[in-house]
């Protein structure tokens, strides 16, 4: 089976094939040239098009990209926090919401409370919302759990989604989110070392929140010693609301990313930005949070691998659509198209150490793509607009807006 992609006025591909991400400061490297490309039987082979293929998807006047990879959501979650959220912006603050019951623990109780197949149902109901948004593969993340079981559950019911969507998924365990009742920090993170083993059957990362209300340095530093121990990437949700200083402890322990950072001191700029460990930028809670902004443009500079996410959660950041962060990102921190397209495809592709096969246009790689009908500056621009026309997945034309069948043509 042959696809060919034809005609578009603009097709995003990397500077050299193999790259495991960019460096921000790098992304004027990438081209966006019109073109067209080939897929055989799920891989792309070529960046050209090809006359001969059974399958033809007019891209004139599209942009093709890569699939779109939100690298940090909190999928499966229960129900929602509307209601938080109102609080929220009529003057309550997120650590005032959290204390009198609400926040993560809220969730926690409806996750408890909801039967596996509703949580499913709602989560599969989400990814196909994702997906008409361009993400073709995104991270699941437990943490609402906060009990051996309750995470395990989690994990177990983040796998049983990758198994249902189009997408693919990747797991990570949140397994300190929050300090659930009848424990200390110190006390939890005793029951976060003895689940860790079977945790790690269905996990690739372990994720902690490091925050003035939740966990310390000294946790963030234990659960790297444990990712080391079981062979699992570290990742931490680092300096959202509370300048903690975590950057040189996660760097210690070469951790893949740190999360948030719009609280990040000045003196771990520089560091952070000369490792591999990734900045991953979400302003999506930084905007309905109204928290301060990532330094985004001193990070580019410094080096690092700055990334967006949508950190798709029912609390901080109830926001599914790659393409809306794209927009705020480019508003917020100030970044070039090409940097945000780079932030959500390949980087993102790297903090789920997903980047050999997914994340570019390159031969070789998972014919995972977008075709958007305008230019992908009109992205960030025309903010809010749906502009994706079609996703594929593995070359598969997982969805079609109506009004943009007449591209998928057979011969
Ligand atoms: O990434 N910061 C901590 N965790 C989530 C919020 C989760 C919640 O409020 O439910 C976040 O923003
Ligand atoms: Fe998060």
């Amino acid at each position: 089976m042959t696809t060919s992609f034809d005609n578009a006025a603009q097709v995003l591909t990397p500077p050299e094939p193999g790259l495991p991400y960019l460096r921000t400061n790098r992304a004027k490297e990438l081209t966006l040239d019109p073109g067209g490309i080939t897929v055989e039987d799920g891989v792309i082979t070529a960046i050209t098009p090809s006359e001969e293929a059974n399958l033809h998807i007019d891209a004139t006047g599209c942009a093709l990209l890569p699939g779109l990879v939100d690298c940090h959501t909190h999928l499966p979650f229960a129900g929602w926090r509307a209601h938080e959220y109102e609080q929220k912006v009529t003057g309550l603050p997120y650590e005032e919401i959290a204390k009198a019951g609400g926040g993560i623990a809220s969730s926690a109780r409806a996750l408890r409370e909801t039967p596996d197949e509703a949580v499913l149902h709602q989560a599969r109901e989400i990814a196909g919302e994702m997906l008409q948004n361009g993400t073709t593969t995104f991270e699941c993340k437990s943490g609402y759990g906060l009990s051996r079981d309750g995470e395990l559950r989690s994990l177990k019911l983040a796998t049983e989604l990758g198994r249902s969507v189009d997408q693919g998924t990747t797991r990570t365990a949140l397994l300190a989110h929050a300090v659930p009742n009848g424990y200390t920090a110190d006390t939890w993170m005793d029951e976060v070392e003895a689940m860790i083993p079977e945790a790690s059957e269905y996990a690739t990362a372990l994720d902690i929140f490091v925050e003035s209300i939740a966990f310390g340095l000294e946790h963030l530093d234990r659960m790297g010693t444990l990712a080391a121990g079981h062979n699992l990437h570290l990742r931490a949700h680092a300096e959202q609301f509370t300048t903690m200083r975590s950057v040189p402890v996660a760097l210690r322990h070469n951790a893949r990313s740190l999360d948030h950072l719009s609280a990040i001191h000045p003196n771990d700029i520089g560091p952070l930005g000369s490792s591999n460990t990734a900045a991953v930028l979400l302003p999506g809670a930084e905007f309905m949070g109204k928290e301060a902004t990532a330094p985004a443009r001193e990070l580019i500079d410094a080096g690092a691998i700055v990334v967006l996410a949508t950190d798709g959660n029912p609390g901080t950041s109830p926001i599914f659509s790659l393409p809306l962060i794209i927009g705020l990102g480019v508003r917020r921190y100030g970044l070039s198209t090409k940097e945000a397209l780079l932030a959500t495809t390949l980087n993102a592709a790297y903090v789920l150490d997903l980047a050999e096969t997914t994340g570019s246009i390159e031969p070789g790689k998972r014919a995972d793509l977008i075709l958007l009908d305008s230019p992908s500056e009109h992205v960030a621009y025309r903010l809010g607009r749906d502009s994706v026309a079609a996703t594929f997945v593995a070359g598969e034309p997982v969805y079609v807006r109506p009004d943009a069948a007449w591209r998928i043509m057979k011969r």
